[in-house]
């Protein structure tokens, strides 16, 4: 009997770390990238998917599931001839979430203890205390305490930091204030400093933070983006940058990546790029969750962490 294909569809990568990851995850199964070709599309019962060309996956008919490369899922889900009668599932891994918590510690302390200031201080010789104030007095607000969000929150919450979720539905965890929905966004806005967005790219929240969102924010709140570009209006935010309305920013996600040589965010003295690193996929932990949904999957169950797909996330 023929063995089962797992499709690696993921531009420009041949996936060789993946592939010796699977091997060991799902020895039964056979990696096989574009480079050296799928083969016989009805074998291909798996793909690992991260912003496939419209209509790579639609051109397997057996497939039995699909698995995000990451978090996210909106690369895939723009295809507009994905096939939603198969299960996708999506990367939930604490590797994952402790990078992502990491990245947002780094950027909220990096702000709070005004460290870039001494940084230029320090370029100039210059010996000049600033006061960075009780961190309680510093209301972090995270738009999206899902997985990745609440990790940092309750990291956030225990280092003393005043912490706010906003969330599509309600939620609670001791020590925190939480907002839910369009209707409580500007109260949510409101009583935050730092702003950190860790929402999932839906048609809700395409371009959430943009001129009407961001005037809602204290004057000088900070602004940190993981989630993805496409969740800023990018002229809107520098706008509030050139004006003062926002302090800074710390960006990993652009509306078009690599961001273009020509983005004025790359120059702006308030904006730290990086190339979308807050949080890196590792194929040896993804791979052995890769591995138990394919067996639950050939014994006839649901896989790990099943994207919804009325919700997009
Ligand atoms: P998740 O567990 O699905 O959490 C998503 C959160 O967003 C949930 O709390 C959800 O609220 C909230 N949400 C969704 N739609 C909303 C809306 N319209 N209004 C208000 N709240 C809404 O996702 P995750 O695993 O934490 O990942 C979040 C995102 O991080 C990913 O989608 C990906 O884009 C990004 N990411 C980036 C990197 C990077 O390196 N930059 C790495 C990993 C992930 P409810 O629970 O109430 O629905
Ligand atoms: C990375 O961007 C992810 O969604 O995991």
């Amino acid at each position: 009997m023929d063995r089962p294909v797992l499709a690696f569809c993921v531009p420009k990568f041949a996936g060789d770390s993946w592939r010796a990851a699977m091997a060991e995850h799902a020895p039964h199964v056979v990696f096989r990238n574009r480079f050296e070709g799928f083969g016989d599309p009805a074998l291909v019962r798996y793909a690992i998917a991260w912003n496939p060309p419209p209509g790579e996956l639609a051109q397997f008919p057996n497939l039995a599931c699909i698995f995000s490369l990451g978090a996210g899922v909106d690369g895939i889900l723009a295809d507009p001839t994905f096939p939603r009668t198969v299960p996708l599932s999506r990367v939930v891994d604490p590797d994952l979430t402790q990078g992502m918590t990491q990245y947002v510690l780094l950027h909220v302390m990096l702000h709070h203890r005004k460290q870039r200031a001494f940084d230029s201080f320090q370029r100039e010789r210059l010996w000049k205390p600033l006061t960075a104030g009780p961190a309680g007095d510093v209301r972090v607000g995270i738009m999206g305490t899902g997985v990745l969000g609440m990790d940092a929150a309750r990291k956030l919450r225990d280092l003393g930091y005043a912490v706010s979720g906003w969330n599509a539905s309600r939620k609670s965890e001791p020590g925190m204030t939480f907002f839910a929905g369009m209707g409580e966004l500007s109260a949510f806005l409101a009583e935050t400093n730092i702003l950190v967005c860790l929402l999932p790219l839906t048609d809700a929240t395409r371009h959430i933070i943009r001129a009407e969102t961001l005037r809602h924010l204290p004057k000088g709140a900070f602004f940190i983006n993981a989630a993805r570009g496409g969740h800023v209006n990018e002229d809107d935010l520098l706008a509030a940058l050139d004006s003062g309305q926002l302090a800074g920013a710390a960006l990993d996600v652009f509306e078009t990546e690599p961001l273009p040589v020509t983005s004025r965010l790359w120059s702006h003295p308030h904006v730290t790029v990086t190339p979308h690193v807050a949080s890196q996929s590792n194929p040896k932990t993804i791979a052995a969750l890769i591995g138990e949904s394919i067996r639950r999957v050939e014994r006839g169950e649901a896989p790990l962490n099943p994207v919804d797909f009325l919700r997009g996330y």
